[in-house]
Order: C-alpha cells, then structure tokens, then sequence
C-alpha cells in the first residue's frame, strides 16, 4: 500500500504573518493524523516561517521551485542547497503555471528534477495536458512525452524520492475537475512511463498525486481509487480548515 500524500500548494499567497496564523491553528488539527503525509509549500520569503512553526510536526515544508544551478549569476532564483540548509525536504516542480508564464521546458524540468533528487529533496514533478490537447486527444501524447523527457538520464537509484502529480491544466483553478477514471486513465499512463524508466517495482511504488480544483467535497471520491496516492491542492489549502477537510477525506 503506497501512503497517500496531501500536499498544499500555495502560489503567490500568503505573508509571514499569513502564514504563521495557518500553522497555529493546523497544526493542533494535523497532530493526530499519520495516515498520510503532509506538505505545505509557501512562498520562498515564507519557507522559514514554515519550518519553525511545523517543527516538532510531522508536516513537512516544500518550495513550489527551484534551479538547477548550486550557486552563480542567477538574478531572482534559489538553488536545492539553499532549500535543504533551512530543512525544507519537498519541491514542486514543472508546475503548469511555471511551464505557461515563466518558460519552463521538458529540459529545464529534468535538469530542476535531477537537481533536486541528488540533493535529497523529495520532487512533485507536474505534468498534465492543456484543454485544446484533451479535446484532440493528445492527453496520453503529452504525458508520455512529459514524462521521457523529465525522466531523462536519471537512474531507478537516484529517482528513489521521485513523486509525480498528475494535474490537467483546465482543472487548474477552474472549479472543473477530472473525474475520478479520468484521473486514473492519466495515472496508468504515468505510471508505465515510469516502469519502462525505472523498472517494475519502482513503477509500483511510486506516488501520482491529482492536483486540478480538489475540494473538501470531491476529496473522497478522488482519494477513494487505489491508482490515486494523494493530491496537490491549491485554492483549497490556503484555509486551515478546508484543507483539515481534505486531509480527513
Ligand atoms: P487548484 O490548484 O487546486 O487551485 O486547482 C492546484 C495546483 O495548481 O496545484
């Protein structure tokens, strides 16, 4: 049985202050729940705030991005090292957004993916198709091809961490989300690219999370099938609550 993970993106939103109130009143309502592992991932300004207030916790802090590079001319980015030496231990990465409005490609994906696993970081690599792909039936096109590409000249060993999100670009945000099968059918696609990769049993054990307007009231139904090993949630993390909600599917 693979433990489901549940994990808070949260975009361009919240302060310090924002987020340190967050933590104060989920982390009394996380306490008691190992079931699944949890991650929340704030703003870089934020990720220390994070860890302090989650220390002691068993939630886990993650970054939404980072680059490849250890250090050097990089006007405006952060490298793993710098994560990893405020303990945070998840990043995101190839986020849609960040392929749609900051030029993110296959490549510049694979080199943050492998950058990320040599450093120990446990990546949430995204990958997931736009509306004009689905509706001309390119969904498994595109995921195959995210997938190679990511996957490119990493070995079953280093990608031990590895977590995949599956997360179809017009559930983002939208309200609209992917019917559970939907969800599975992408699954199964991810998956085998990750056998003919890495082998069998890796395949096996790897987490694909869905990420696409999770809600307290679709949670269930999603956390429900086998193939689905957790969620990214966005809009519906940034309110203690509602993502206590989720958790507790
Ligand atoms: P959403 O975002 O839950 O607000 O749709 C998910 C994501 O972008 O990871």
């Amino acid at each position: 049985m693979r433990k489901k993970l549940l994990a808070a993106n949260w975009k361009m939103y919240k302060t310090q202050e924002q987020t340190a109130n967050f933590f104060r009143e989920f982390i009394p309502m996380a306490a008691a729940h190992t079931r699944d592992e949890i991650v929340i991932c704030p703003p870089f300004v934020d990720l220390q705030t994070a860890v302090n207030a989650a220390s002691g916790s068993h939630v886990a802090v993650g970054a939404q991005n980072l680059h490849w590079e250890k250090e050097g001319a990089f006007t405006g980015e952060i490298s793993a090292g710098m994560l990893t030496s405020i303990h945070v231990t998840h990043v995101i990465i190839g986020h849609s957004e960040r392929r749609q409005y900051f030029n993110e490609t296959d490549d510049t994906v694979n080199r943050k993916l492998e950058v990320a696993l040599e450093n120990g970081l446990t990546p949430i690599l995204c990958v997931g198709e736009v509306l004009e792909e689905r509706e001309a039936g390119l969904t498994e096109d595109v995921l195959r091809r995210q997938c190679v590409r990511a996957f490119n000249g990493i070995s079953a060993k280093k990608a031990a961490k590895l977590t995949v999100a599956y997360e179809p670009v017009w559930a983002i945000g939208t309200g609209k989300t992917a019917t559970p099968q939907m969800a599975v059918d992408a699954h199964l696609v991810i998956r085998h690219e990750a056998e003919e990769a890495f082998g069998e049993d890796f395949a096996q054990s790897l987490r694909i999370l869905y990420g696409g307007s999770v809600k307290p009231d679709n949670a269930s139904a999603l956390m429900s099938e086998r193939e689905i090993d957790g969620a990214l949630v966005g809009g519906a993390s940034l309110d203690p609550i509602s993502f206590t909600k989720i958790m507790n599917y």
